[in-house]
């Protein structure tokens, strides 16, 4: 049925939903950047046909969502890219017209049955490609990677992660209601109105999501029940606070880990160089640094003598990208090359 050409990633024709919203926008940039061959079929989250959008310098036409259903095209895989909300109610009704299904929300993170993976770490998971995998939050992904390193070698024995997380990671209509704020805040001006829980512009956030009954808010309980899902580490003690900053794009991370034995400090450096996606900086990565680029950075490695073997990080990624659209596009190549690329082409 599907048009995979004999194992050929680079000649399968991929299914995008949510194509006009920043992750659909990066994911669409990066099937430019690699030697992309195939074709994408571009499927709105809105039920009639929705406007067009560049790919490869020409004008697509973005299909409705039920438009496709009535005269489905045969997949070799689907990305979605929707909000949570979409998938829960809709993404069902695609299952029959791909092979796999790569959701980038939060509707199925969680569900045993559906592996959550970041390639570098688990992919092995998708060596025989489940019909749906989930692609974790942008925060998990970049925290997950930078910790990857340490723990391939030592098992943990409790983490604590504060976050440091860009106006994007809640989508275009708040990184543009953030810009609006920006402006009005350099030119002294009042603002009004807010699409976060406060004002953002010249302010910190320490609330991503609902405020729960145990104090932590929605974001946090993501992150840490994603990193235990990841690591497979399910009783593994996390706290974690998840602070919005006026930052358009870039996540950033503080880590603090006790490991369960003592660690080889001189070995911690090499441990990155060995690892696939994570680069070890001299000094700090920023957000400024990072926005734009693929991967994610870490600085400040240090023994934390608060923790008997303790050791602390930094770390930043930009959340479109590695935190988004290229682990989607990882999982896409590694599904669609019968699980052995790891997306580096
Ligand atoms: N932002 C991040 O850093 C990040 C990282 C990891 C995961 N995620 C997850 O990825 C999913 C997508 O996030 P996102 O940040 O890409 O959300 P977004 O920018 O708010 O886009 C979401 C939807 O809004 C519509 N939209 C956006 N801009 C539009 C425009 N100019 N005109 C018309 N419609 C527009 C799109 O509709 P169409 O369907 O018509 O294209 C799109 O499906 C969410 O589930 C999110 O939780 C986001």
């Amino acid at each position: 049925m599907a048009s995979k050409k004999s194992g050929n990633p680079h000649k399968a024709l991929i299914g995008i939903i949510g194509p006009r919203g920043l992750i659909g926008q990066e994911f669409l940039s990066i099937l430019e950047r690699r030697r992309f061959s195939g074709d994408a079929v571009l499927v709105s989250t809105q039920p009639k046909g929705r406007g067009r959008v560049k790919f490869r310098g020409a004008s697509r036409r973005v299909l409705g969502w039920e438009e496709f259903l009535s005269n489905p095209q045969p997949l070799d895989v689907l990305v979605c890219l929707a909000e949570t909300p979409w998938s829960k109610r809709h993404l069902d009704k695609f299952f029959g017209c791909s092979g796999a299904i790569i959701d980038e929300s939060n509707a199925f993170r969680m569900n045993p049955d559906v592996p959550l993976v970041i390639p570098e770490i688990n992919g092995a998971l998708i060596e025989k490609p489940p019909k749906l995998i989930a692609s974790p939050n942008c925060t998990t992904v970049i925290a997950a990677m930078a910790l990857a390193p340490i723990l391939k070698q030592w098992s943990p024995r409790r983490l604590v992660i504060a976050s440091y997380q860009a106006a994007s990671g809640a989508g275009r209509e708040a990184l543009e209601r953030f810009e609006k704020e920006s402006k009005d805040f350099a030119a002294g001006k009042t603002i009004y109105s807010a699409k976060f829980s406060a004002v953002l512009a010249g302010n910190v956030i320490p609330q991503i999501g609902v405020l729960g009954g145990e104090g932590f808010t929605e974001e946090e309980g993501k992150v840490i029940a994603e990193t235990r899902k990841i690591f497979d580490t399910a009783d593994l003690p996390i706290s974690a606070t998840c602070v919005r900053v006026p930052v358009r794009r870039g996540h950033s991370v503080a880590l603090w880990l006790e490991l369960e034995r003592p660690i080889n400090e001189g070995l911690l450096p090499e441990l990155y160089t060995q690892f696939e996606g994570v680069s070890l900086t001299p000094t700090y990565p920023m957000p400024a640094y990072c926005a734009g680029k693929e991967g994610v950075f870490v600085g400040r490695l240090r023994r934390d003598p608060v923790w008997p073997n303790g050791v602390s990080l930094w770390a930043c990624g930009d959340n479109l990208i590695k935190g988004g659209a290229q682990n989607v596009w990882q999982i896409v190549d590694k599904v669609l090359s019968g699980g052995k690329n790891n997306g580096s082409i």
